[in-house]
């Protein structure tokens, strides 16, 4: 039986990803993306003339467009990714934020509640939702310690309240009524066809340049990073296998400090393209003032995915962070338009 799948946010950096490897293992896809600033269609050149991929460009929080979609589309699974996923740009504008990730999630859980209600019992128990959400749920770790599916929300950004927001609809749209919902919360990706207004594709195509390396504070924030491809795979896995009403947490097991990061990227590039008049690209690191609010580290135990999955990620932080700065030096033709809609300047600061 061929399998349909129907993705929200299929333009953006995870979602490309997902349907990427959804098309090429021959589910039938279909990508529902508003395309905003962050939307991309170029990120699924390598597919878009696949006959199993079709693209619809419509905003979650369109009831009557996402009705449709479901209706004609006819999907077993949805798998839910649109979001305002940028934590400076939720400092900046919470509006944003709130409409897509909390009522547009809504909206969405309406349609597909509605849609599974029409469907024969076979179908209905075939169907699933899986909505996919973050650690950054959880706040913010001190130095010791993990998140785990049982770690109580503690939101810090407008951004992170908002996802909460959407990960408590979808907990209680399964208990009151019953939807096939299961979820995952992940840490921080990175890879080919990151927005430029992240940490690492800012400082590779700043470092590039020439340009400042701004990092927050002292640069002493940790994160644990995951290649969005492992990301990939374990979302297809979590879609496919994963228990109802259950989430899953989602982690790289590659903690690492801010400046590391940066150091790391620095390296890997001077090795790359030497730069004889710029010399060590390290000399262009700049701290700057630190996000309001920063949560201090985040850190994921993916044992419950593991365990009940298989699921283990596949690449360090050493072998894709250099996968990552040669993507990005070899695909100028993807990153330069994106300069019309950003400049690399700096977001959220003043809080
Ligand atoms: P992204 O910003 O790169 O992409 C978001 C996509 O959603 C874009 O294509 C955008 O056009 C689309 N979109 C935004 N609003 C929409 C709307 N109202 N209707 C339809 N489409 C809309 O985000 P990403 O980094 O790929 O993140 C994808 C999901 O994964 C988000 O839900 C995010 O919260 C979650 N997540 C991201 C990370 C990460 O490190 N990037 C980690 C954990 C979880
Ligand atoms: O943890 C998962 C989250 O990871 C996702 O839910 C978000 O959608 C995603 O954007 C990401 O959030 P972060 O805020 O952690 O990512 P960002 O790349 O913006 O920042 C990473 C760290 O680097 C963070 O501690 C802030 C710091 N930073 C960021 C930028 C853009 C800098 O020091 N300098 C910078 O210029």
């Amino acid at each position: 039986m061929t399998r349909r799948v129907l993705v929200t946010g299929g333009a953006g950096f995870i979602g490309s990803a997902v349907v990427r490897r959804l098309v090429r293992a021959g589910w039938e896809v279909l990508n529902v993306d508003k395309l905003t600033y962050a939307g991309n269609l170029a990120s699924l050149n390598e597919i878009d003339n696949s006959p199993n991929y079709r693209f619809l460009k419509a905003d979650i929080g369109d009831g009557a467009a996402m009705r449709e979609a479901l209706d004609t589309f006819r999907p077993d699974l949805v798998m839910h990714l649109a979001a305002e996923s940028h934590v400076d740009r939720s400092i900046d504008g919470p509006g944003d934020f709130i409409q897509t990730n909390v009522v547009g999630t809504f909206t969405l859980l309406q349609e597909a509640l509605r849609h599974w209600r029409g469907l024969d019992a076979a179908a209905q128990k075939a169907f699933r939702f899986h909505h996919i959400s973050t650690d950054e749920v959880y706040g913010s770790l001190g130095e010791d310690g993990l998140f785990r599916e049982d770690t109580p929300y503690q939101p810090n950004s407008p951004y992170s309240a908002s996802k909460a927001a959407s990960d408590h609809l979808v907990r209680a749209w399964f208990h009151t009524y019953g939807l096939p919902v299961v979820m995952s919360n992940c840490s921080n990706n990175y890879g080919p066809y990151h927005f430029p207004e992240k940490l690492i594709p800012l400082t590779i195509l700043n470092a590039l340049e020439g340009k400042p390396l701004p990092v927050y504070g002292r640069g002493e924030n940790v994160r644990d990073w995951l290649y969005v491809d492992d990301h990939a795979a374990a979302l297809e896995l979590i879609a496919t296998t994963g228990r109802l009403g259950e989430s899953y947490n989602v982690g790289g097991n590659n903690e690492r400090r801010n400046i590391e990061v940066v150091r790391t990227i620095c390296a890997i590039m001077d090795r790359l393209v030497p730069d004889a008049a710029l010399g060590a690209r390290e000399g262009l690191i700049t701290f700057v003032t630190d996000r309001p609010g920063h949560d201090a580290r985040y850190a994921i135990d993916a044992g419950k995915l593991k365990n009940e999955l298989g699921w283990v990620p596949s690449e360090t932080f050493e072998s894709g962070i250099e996968k990552t700065v040669r993507w990005y030096l070899d695909n100028a033709a993807w990153w330069e338009p994106l300069k019309a809609r950003y400049d690399r300047a700096r977001l959220g600061a003043k809080g």
